[in-house]
């Protein structure tokens, strides 16, 4: 794959001004990048509509961290895709490990806002993982064959081509996450690229796969160097511009003399 997607999610942590001045910093740094890099940020809701006025002109893509799957209704909380198409969102993420545990969210939930992002026009960035128990009941794959088939369940060839997923062991995410051994996710990866290929022949080529959990800036190229690694997804170490600054430098430089 041509491409290398490479974005964070901020997850609660950025007011609407640090946001923007994040976004005012990011800005010219993004204008140097390879265009096979496709940058993207997912903030919180409330920072969506002043950072799409500052993204218009721009490479970066905007995303939101979640999404119901109606577009109205009696739902207390909760933001619809109607909702987000007004404000011009290009990704939704959906099913982050940490919305599966405090939120109880489920794969059929996930199914169900997968298909409306995509009747939306939006690229649901699917997050799917493995927790540490069930990778010592060495039932990753399994969990992970679970969690494609369901949440992508009734999408077709052609809406595949839309869709990215990140690869997310939930033991590896946030402050108290162990890093993934860099050829355990190329494995992995290959097993994903291999259901998906199950569920979407040919057009399952076009799905990115990215990598995230405690990737920071001692690993970064280790994971993205991995074989069936097309991108990586950030929290911790892309939080400020100057962290995120030196991933995406190192990356461009990389992609400049022909080592990705
Ligand atoms: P960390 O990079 O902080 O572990 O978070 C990753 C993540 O949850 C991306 O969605």
């Amino acid at each position: 794959m041509n491409k290398i997607w490479i974005g964070t999610n901020w997850k609660m942590t950025k007011s609407t001004e640090e946001g923007l001045t994040y976004i005012e910093n990011l800005i010219p740094i993004s204008e140097q990048l390879s265009s096979r890099i496709e940058l993207f940020v997912i903030p919180s809701f409330t920072s969506l509509i002043p950072l799409q006025d500052s993204l218009a002109q721009t490479r970066i893509h905007l995303g939101a961290q979640n999404m119901h799957w109606e577009n109205e209704g009696a739902y207390t909380g909760e933001i619809s895709p109607k909702m987000l198409q007004e404000i011009g969102i290009d990704i939704v993420e959906l099913g982050h490990s940490e919305r599966r545990q405090y939120y109880n969210e489920n794969d059929q939930d996930i199914n169900k806002k997968v298909h409306a992002a995509l009747n939306s026009g939006f690229s649901p960035l699917v997050c799917i993982g493995e927790n540490i128990e069930q990778k010592n009941f060495a039932i990753s794959r399994e969990t992970l064959a679970m969690q494609l088939k369901t949440c992508l369940k009734g999408i077709s060839k052609d809406q595949a081509e839309k869709v990215l997923v990140a690869y997310e062991p939930v033991w590896a995410i946030g402050e108290k996450g162990v890093p993934a051994d860099p050829a355990y996710v190329s494995y992995i990866h290959h097993f994903i690229r291999e259901v998906l290929e199950e569920m979407f022949e040919e057009s399952s080529f076009n799905i990115p796969l990215l990598f995230g959990g405690s990737v920071n800036q001692s690993n970064f190229l280790d994971y993205i160097h991995s074989p069936h690694v097309n991108g990586l997804f950030i929290g911790r170490a892309a939080w400020t511009t100057q962290s995120f600054e030196n991933i995406l430098t190192v990356l461009n430089e990389q992609i400049t003399h022909n080592y990705l």
